[in-house]
């Protein structure tokens, strides 16, 4: 069910200052940058290999990453896994009874199909299923 790893999002306050860490510290570029209008949130996306980090920043006071990043501070937010069919995977999680944030799959950034699955039933960590 997950192909692979599709990117590593990272909680950020300030992305130009991220965007300046992961070049200077690594030499690497942002390669796609985006504003999800329906996430409240601006990403740059940063390849590595065939998978990305995502660096997250909220682009409204009272969006769920801004509240995630006054609890918890800047760190590690999800993981994407990249799957070929969203709807099976997420229905997959849901038959087995795992609680999930989106009940049917909905349009990501790059033009992926995308759903959330909760960290509650998940060992604490958020999960974002990833159809390119
Ligand atoms: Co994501």
């Amino acid at each position: 069910m997950l192909s692979e790893i599709d990117h590593v999002a990272i909680a950020v306050n300030d992305l130009e200052a991220a965007i300046a860490f992961y070049k200077n510290a690594f030499g690497v570029e942002v390669e796609h940058r985006e504003v999800i209008a329906s996430d409240l949130v601006e990403e740059a996306m940063i390849k590595v290999g065939t998978s990305y980090i995502q660096l997250l920043s909220p682009t409204a006071p009272d969006s769920p990453v801004s509240k995630f990043l006054e609890k918890r501070g800047e760190g590690l937010h999800h993981v994407g896994y990249r799957v070929p069919d969203c709807k099976e995977a997420l229905e997959m999680v849901k038959a087995e009874g795992f609680p999930v944030i989106d009940q049917v799959p909905r349009p990501g950034s790059r033009g992926t199909t995308v759903a959330f699955v909760h960290p509650k039933g998940a060992m604490g960590t958020l999960i974002e299923l990833v159809q390119p």
